[in-house]
């Protein structure tokens, strides 16, 4: 795996145009999905916040909720901080699998589409649980594999011509090759289920769509 740090850094200021690009601007749909799925209250972490997205979309939808947003790539965060006008947002540059905060402190932490780019997603589940309060909610937004043959057939098609080659035209392939590299890796939804299970997490539901290609994992500390 590279160094996912550099990685974004070096993307950071085309990631939001080719996201609209390779998603044909679905990812907006998927993120207020996450936001409006359930009650979102207390102490709200971000993790690999990238330029804000999720972090905005609460503060847009959820008042009551005091909001810390992190990631490790200062690129992408000083896009963020940008967009942070209420100054509502406190960031900070941290890798999921050493958050800087105290046991016990969050309500509701949010992951969007960044546990894959961990190092070890056991460390990095291992640090969720850590910063959450006993109930508190942990949602993570994946990419996930798909079981039936023909849509795989597809979905690898697409992660390996059409995304590189995308990539490519923004002088980028190298780190779009590596992006899909790590969607393809990516579990099935009920693999994940299992880490999650695993890292001693209570399942509350498992939301696939878009195909069974995107998945919401919602979990509790119990
Ligand atoms: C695909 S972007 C997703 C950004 C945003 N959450 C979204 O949904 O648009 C992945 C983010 O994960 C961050 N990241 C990479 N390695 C990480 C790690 N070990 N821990 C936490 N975040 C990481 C990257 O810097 C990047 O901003």
């Amino acid at each position: 795996m590279p160094d996912t740090k550099k990685t974004f850094n070096s993307i950071s200021h085309v990631y939001n145009l080719i996201n609209n690009i390779i998603s044909l601007g679905k990812h907006k749909k998927w993120k207020k999905r996450l936001v409006l799925g359930h009650t979102i209250k207390g102490n709200v972490l971000d993790i690999a916040t990238g330029t804000g997205d999720i972090i905005f979309l609460i503060e847009e939808y959820w008042k009551e909720s005091a909001l810390y947003a992190t990631d490790p790539s200062n690129k992408m965060l000083d896009l963020a901080i940008k967009k942070n006008v209420k100054k509502n947002v406190i960031f900070s540059e941290n890798y999921c699998e050493d958050l800087h905060f105290d046991n016990n402190f969050f309500d509701f932490v949010t992951i969007s589409f960044g546990i894959r780019n961990t190092k070890s997603i056991n460390n990095a589940l291992t640090e969720c649980k850590r910063v959450m309060k006993k109930g508190a909610t942990l949602k993570i937004m994946e990419f996930s594999k798909s079981e039936n043959i023909f849509l795989s057939l597809l979905t690898t098609t697409y992660l390996f011509l059409i995304i590189p080659f995308i990539g490519l035209l923004f002088g980028k392939f190298k780190e779009y090759y590596y992006l899909s590299s790590s969607i393809s890796n990516f579990y099935t939804p009920k693999q994940f289920e299992e880490i999650l299970l695993d890292s001693g997490f209570r399942i509350k539901e498992i939301d696939t769509f878009n195909l069974g290609l995107v998945t919401i994992y919602t979990a509790t500390k119990p």
